[in-house]
């Protein structure tokens, strides 16, 4: 697909001050430090073409959903993340915006870089406030948006600024909208969706914009019992959403009646219940058979050569959400047989959104895809067809 928006690639940043939106919103483990660094890897390159162009960079991100100033959402731990990754230290400014902040932007010298503190210790940001986009603006030339994870979100940081400075993408945010903007637009075909996840009614609109695009589309997870419900089969214990099932019936209507393939399971592992003491009580039944005081809990073995047979024969294949509870490792194996049927096959890999790209990064086979986003909502809003704030205020090149 072509991308039309400006890109950093479009200007000379030489002796510029630049903004950088990034999403450094990284999870954190229990002593505080940064527990899964992919989103500052991954911004890594938009941040190494600035400072080799001769700019002079301000960081700016949220983590969390802070009310207020919160010790706890201090971006120091990804500060000094970002220096390992760097090989330099990245001091971080106690502030996003005010005087400390805008004199630390003007001694800033060519190739220097600073982290502003957490842009959502500011109310005013995720109002968009038009005088706080202007305050964040204040001492820089340009603007970088990198944060594709938040470009689903109308905030000062991530839209308001853009209309501020002169704006552009980064590497990241354009490496993204081609991945899977290159899906939705011009899938080589056969184009087979994989989604799963616990409730059908958070992927509706994704299968409402996927379904006429595929030729094949898989459904797993919690969400494929409501499928099953609507086939009239009964699901036991199992979760499912019996006010869902009407919707659920039109999708396969619409996948079936177009001649297109719809993949359900056609053998379940089933439990006494979904968490780890279920584990012991498991078994596999086949999918009319699902005794009614169990609970499906993953995709059986027979259903699994099925994904394998049809994954063999695409060429494009978008996958997200976990096959089966996933967070229980009793209940995951279909969920990791997926991942490394997608890293086995010679299609256009592209994972999107949590739980399937954590069971990617788990499994150790990310780089055997051909993109893994790094945005959850931002990746689903986007397949929906959704405009990406974010995004649009960026103008086209
Ligand atoms: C994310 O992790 O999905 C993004 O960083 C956005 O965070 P938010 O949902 O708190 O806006």
């Amino acid at each position: 697909m072509t991308f039309r928006k400006r890109t950093v690639e479009d200007v000379d940043p030489r002796g510029k001050r630049v903004l950088v939106r990034v999403d450094f919103n990284v999870p954190l483990n229990d002593a505080g430090a940064v527990a899964d660094d992919t989103r500052i890897r991954a911004a890594l390159p938009t941040i190494r073409v600035l400072l080799k162009g001769g700019a002079a960079i301000g960081l700016v991100s949220h983590l969390g959903r802070p009310a207020g100033r919160d010790p706890k959402l201090s971006l120091a731990p990804i500060a000094k993340r970002l220096g390992e990754l760097l090989g330099r230290a990245v001091p971080l400014l106690p502030d996003s915006v005010g005087p400390e902040m805008k004199k630390a932007v003007r001694a800033l010298a060519p190739g220097g870089i600073v982290l502003l503190e957490n842009v959502r210790f500011h109310p005013e940001e995720e109002k968009n406030d038009p005088a706080f986009a202007r305050e964040l603006a204040e001492g820089f030339d340009i603007y970088v948006n990198d944060a594709f994870g938040t470009a689903h979100r109308a905030h000062a940081s991530t839209e308001g600024v853009a209309h501020v400075l002169p704006a552009y993408a980064g590497l990241l945010l354009k490496k993204e909208l081609e991945a899977l903007g290159g899906i939705l637009e011009d899938p080589a075909k056969p184009f087979l969706a994989i989604i799963g996840g616990a409730k059908v009614s958070t992927k509706m609109d994704v299968l409402r914009s996927l379904v006429p695009r595929v030729d094949a589309l898989a459904i797993g997870g919690g969400m494929a019992n409501t499928f099953l419900l609507a086939r009239g089969l009964s699901v036991g214990r199992s979760l499912a959403e019996p006010d869902r099932v009407t919707e659920a019936r039109l999708v396969t209507d619409d996948v079936e009646g177009n001649g297109k393939e719809l993949l359900l399971p056609v053998d379940v592992l089933a439990a006494p219940s979904a968490d780890a003491d279920g584990a012991a009580g498991a078994a596999v039944y086949e999918v009319d058979e699902v005794p009614a005081h169990l609970a499906i809990v993953d995709i059986g073995p027979r259903t699994i050569d099925r994904y394998a047979q049809v994954i063999r024969r695409a060429k494009t294949i978008f996958w997200n959400g976990p096959v089966g509870v996933f967070e229980v490792p009793a209940f995951a194996s279909g969920t990791r047989q997926v991942a490394r049927l997608l890293a086995e096959s010679g299609a256009v890999t592209v994972v999107g959104g949590g739980e399937s790209v954590q069971a990617v990064e788990e499994a150790g086979l990310a780089d055997k895809m051909t993109h893994v986003s790094t945005g959850g909502g931002a990746a689903l809003e986007l397949i929906e067809g959704k405009t990406l704030p974010g995004v649009a205020a960026i103008p086209d090149r």
